[in-house]
């Protein structure tokens, strides 16, 4: 080792009437048994400094491993991390209202940040079409084409059929029927206009009423010939997926999602944190449950979830709802997101207060401008049916 760590310097011994005395071979050994102590001292505080810095460093890295499996992901984590952020900031500041005497450190405020890094490391098993799935019939890719490629198929087939009775006219010397060809336009139209409708449908950015779903279970029963064999439609897997009344997620995938909270609680669970991060396992894998006990993976209620854990929640929530990636529908505008939250608050889902301050505070606009489209900056006047 030998190595030299730091210099104790001892100048200008003296005695109790302030005269200056030479060091003797008494002070020299109480002094280099100090100078070990405290070399000690420094070694320890500097591994204590490194271990620290490579456990930040392998939160990033774990951070870092689910952000680059998707760049929706990515910029998710990023943005939830900025927007969390900014309302615990707001809130340390605030100096009138409920969160006056809420007060954050730095320290409190590196474990929203690293919560938030990590909040969401559970995707790290989601397969990757269902996380990112954007269509009903999105698999590795857009079934949409298949039905696209059998809608073809069946035009096809009508216009043979169309043209092998013009060719029996022909045959026979007969003049064609005047209304053979509307007949033939119809029936061609009326396929163009399954595909329209399937295409709309499997967009998945509307609630699929009863009336819908009877016209594909109709649709489905249709059949084409393949090889000589009747072949029906829709599968009973396209069928299923089309008809999802709300987003594009069949409940067997919604249930595939909502595993990556288990799996955001276990792996955080499974590290030590040290005392000075000790809220972060919590601030990170409480970001899906809701005030009424009703969310996941435990099903904590409002007494369970700290202001820290509530942050997170909204932070969460507001980026999912403001963000443009979905590029079949344009992104909410801040009246639409408040809307949403509102009804979160009426059903007991959301923090009321916390809400009410993201808006009233004027984060929401501050975060807009920074990152959202100028579409997205419109002004919200916030109120709650119980106001
Ligand atoms: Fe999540
Ligand atoms: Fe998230």
């Amino acid at each position: 080792m030998n190595e030299t760590i730091g210099v104790l310097q001892l100048i200008n011994k003296q005695n109790t009437y302030g005269e200056i005395l030479s060091f003797d071979i008494f002070d020299e050994e109480s002094t280099k048994a100090l100078a070990s102590q405290a070399s000690v001292a420094i070694v320890n505080s500097r591994l204590i400094h490194e271990l620290e810095e490579s456990f930040e460093l392998f939160i990033a890295t774990i951070a870092k491993a689910i952000n680059t499996r998707s760049d929706h992901t990515g910029e998710h984590v990023r943005k939830v991390s900025k927007i969390a952020n900014m309302i615990a900031k707001a809130i340390h500041k605030s100096d009138s209202g409920l969160y006056k005497d809420v007060y954050y450190t730095e320290e409190d405020l590196n474990q929203i940040h690293m919560a938030a890094q990590i909040h969401d490391v559970g995707k790290i098993s989601t397969a990757e079409y269902i996380m990112e799935k954007s269509k009903k019939l999105e698999t590795i890719f857009d079934r949409i084409e298949l039905i696209d490629e059998r809608i073809e198929i069946l035009k096809r087939d009508i216009s043979i059929k169309y043209l092998e009775k013009e060719l029996d006219a022909l045959k026979n010397q007969e003049s064609l029927p005047a209304e053979l060809h509307k007949e033939k336009e119809k029936e061609l139209t009326v396929l163009d206009d399954i595909k329209i409708f399937l295409h709309e449908i499997n967009f998945g950015s509307e609630y699929l009423e009863d009336d819908k779903i009877s016209k594909l279970q109709m649709l489905a029963k249709r059949t084409y010939q393949i090889n000589g064999e009747s072949v029906q439609f829709l599968s009973e897997d396209e069928l299923k997926n089309l008809s999802i009344r709300r987003g594009t997620l069949n409940d067997e995938e919604r249930k595939i999602i909502h595993k990556h909270a288990d799996i955001t609680l276990e792996i955080v669970n499974a590290i030590n944190f040290p005392k000075r991060l000790k809220q972060v396992p919590d601030i990170a894998s409480n970001h899906h449950e809701k005030l009424d006990g009703t969310g996941y993976p435990r099903q904590l209620n409002a007494d369970q979830l700290t202001l820290e854990d509530r942050i997170m929640i909204l932070a969460d929530m507001f980026e999912a709802l403001s963000t443009s990636n979905r590029s079949y529908r344009s992104a909410n505008s801040m009246t639409e997101i408040a809307a949403i939250l509102k009804d979160f608050i009426d059903m007991g889902h959301m923090d009321k207060d916390l809400v009410k301050f993201f808006f009233e505070s004027g984060i929401y606009r501050e975060y807009a401008q920074s990152e959202l489209s100028p579409e997205q900056q419109d002004i919200v006047e916030f109120s709650t049916t119980s106001d």
